[in-house]
């Protein structure tokens, strides 16, 4: 007997379709209020929903595989034309000769990611010439070309007509980039091209293992719907827009939704990706995908890599952990650096914080008052002109990295390095970080001597970098007194320099420190003023030193 396909509303819950499913051996077909199916959902998925508490969830938010919706609606522009109306003609140029090379191994391409998302966004704006930096391809080659990385085939195929371009080739995971630098015509754009693939993560946080895959399968893979749309640059017999998961619905109603369940489980950093894009585009976390984040953050999937690998340390039996964690610390580290280099990264921080997502960071690592306090702080640090933080190497300490050291200072003590170490920053941050509580001991006495001459012989061993951190994180009278020094006292020139003693007859040997250091401290308290008044101090402090005879 022929069986029914069971359908059901998007606004089913999971624990519904879960009974549904007790009487059913397919997958549940989904429909929206309108009737129109937009995806499926497999018992595999209804009880994995469950699993992580989603049972009074809608099943519109666990669909594992949803049909293209909005493509067949009249209204569909033609994204190719669309797309050409939009950029740069010679970026045109380049799609289309990767294209046409794609088309000619009988391959299809996609322009996929931020690029179709940020066109799509752009779309009511009336400028052209959109500015891309970054474009990603996806190449689908069907089974012929599953173990050749049809990606890395096509990369090398470009390059020998844009040889200006540098070629990268990430074999293991059937990547290659195509990167310009400093090009007349395309600046610093950088073109990712990849093989249509999809990832299965070993396990939780692991580096995902590739396997060859189609389009949809590809995009399934990725963060949020708004970037799961993918424009097909090869022929194609009409839809050119891919949207299998509603990311342009997500566009309009400006909001960040994940694929799946199990999205942030697998990939951790996404937490801080679903918040970035959301603050930067002022869209809202759609609230499953919110309740997706608490329950990732709540499983401690950061805290469970960092114990295993610990556990690994003593363990070297257990290789494999070893090459996961870095890879998870890496991606995090990098978001970290994206987010606290942006114009919006203190709301962006904020938003984490509410998310409890900080503990990704640190799970001691908690936001209050102080810690505001103290990040705006090291903005006004940072905007004095005279103060110059600088790394070992002389280069400018990055403002990521600056701002990265303040949340991390937050941090008891004794986890402070060790957390700067996970994040694989500098070793001067960790060095830093270490000796932070040191030097906030010895500090505190700077300004037990009301002397200008006393703070400095405190505040003087230390670099720039640790006096700002320390200032932003004291309490007013330090603060005052470590800016005074860097803006002030620390440019003060002694008015006679060794050169000048032994003009004035004075023999080098053990006194002439001792010597300099008083006038010094005599200019920094305000006894002397020139270099006359200097002579009298000599005068009146040195006189065991005779005047040379003429
Ligand atoms: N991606 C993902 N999960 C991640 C990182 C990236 O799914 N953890 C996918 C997304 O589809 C994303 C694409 O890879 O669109 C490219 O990533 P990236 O360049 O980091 O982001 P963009 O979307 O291009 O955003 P941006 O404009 O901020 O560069």
């Amino acid at each position: 007997m022929a069986r029914l396909i069971d359908t059901i509303r998007f606004d089913t819950t999971i624990a519904e379709a879960q009974q549904i499913l007790l009487h059913s051996e397919s997958d549940l077909v989904i429909l929206d209020a309108a009737g129109d199916r937009i995806g499926t959902i497999s018992r595999r998925d209804v009880d994995t929903a469950a699993h992580y508490g989603f049972s009074r969830g809608a099943v519109i938010g666990h669909m594992t595989v949803q049909h293209q919706r909005g493509q067949d609606s009249d209204d569909a522009p033609h994204f190719l034309s669309f797309l050409r109306s939009r950029l740069a003609p010679d970026l045109w140029h380049l799609l289309t000769v990767a294209a046409n090379q794609a088309e000619a191994r009988g391959w299809q391409l996609f322009l996929v990611g931020g690029a179709v998302r940020d066109l799509l966004l752009n779309s009511q704006n009336e400028f052209d010439n959109l500015l891309i930096e970054d474009i990603d391809l996806v190449v689908d080659g069907g089974d012929q070309a599953a173990d050749a990385g049809a990606g890395v085939e096509l990369a090398r195929s470009l390059q020998a007509q844009y040889p200006q371009a540098r070629l990268e080739i990430h074999a293991k995971f059937q990547t290659a980039a195509l990167l310009w630098h400093d090009d007349p015509v395309f600046k610093s754009l950088g073109v990712d091209i990849a093989t249509a693939r999809t990832e299965f993560y070993p396990y939780p946080a692991a580096n995902p293992a590739v396997a060859a895959g189609s389009i949809q399968q590809d995009l399934y893979r990725r963060d949020f719907t708004i970037n799961a749309l993918a424009i097909r640059l090869t022929h194609s017999r009409g839809d050119d827009l891919l949207d299998f998961f509603g990311g342009r619905l997500d566009l309009q109603t400006k909001q960040i939704r994940v694929l799946h369940a199990n999205s942030f489980i697998e990939d951790p950093t996404r937490i801080y990706r679903a918040v970035r894009f959301a603050v930067r585009l002022g869209f809202t976390i759609e609230p499953q995908t919110e309740q997706l984040i608490r329950y990732a953050i709540a499983s401690g999937i950061f805290q469970q890599v960092r114990v295993r690998v610990s556990a690994d340390e003593s363990a070297p039996a257990n290789p494999n952990f070893r090459a996961v964690t870095p890879a998870l610390q890496t991606r995090l580290r990098s978001e970290l650096k994206y987010v606290l280099q942006t114009s919006y990264w203190l709301p962006a921080l904020h938003q984490l914080a509410d998310l409890g997502a900080l503990t990704c960071i640190h799970s001691s690592l908690k936001a209050d008052a102080h810690l505001w306090r103290q990040l705006r702080g090291g903005e006004t640090a940072m905007r004095m002109s005279n103060v110059e933080c600088r790394m070992a190497n002389g280069n400018p300490l990055p403002v990521w990295l600056f701002r990265l050291e303040i949340l991390l200072a937050h941090l008891p003590p004794e986890h402070r390095a060790e957390a700067a170490a996970g994040l694989q920053l500098p070793v001067e941050t960790s060095d830093r970080l270490k000796k932070l509580a040191a030097a906030e001991d010895n500090l505190s006495t700077a300004f037990l001597n009301p002397l200008p001459s006393h703070s400095v012989q405190v505040l003087k061993f230390y670099d720039v970098p640790m006096l700002v951190l320390v200032a932003v994180r004291s309490d007013s009278t330090l603060r005052k007194i470590i800016w005074r020094y860097l803006t002030d006292w620390s440019l003060i020139k002694p008015p006679l320099n060794g050169k000048a003693l032994k003009a004035l007859g004075y023999k080098p040997g053990a006194q002439f420190k001792q010597i300099l250091e008083a006038l010094m401290n005599a200019k920094l308290d305000g006894e002397i003023r020139d270099r006359a008044e200097a002579e009298v101090f000599l005068q009146q402090n040195f006189p065991l030193f005779l005047k040379p005879t003429e």
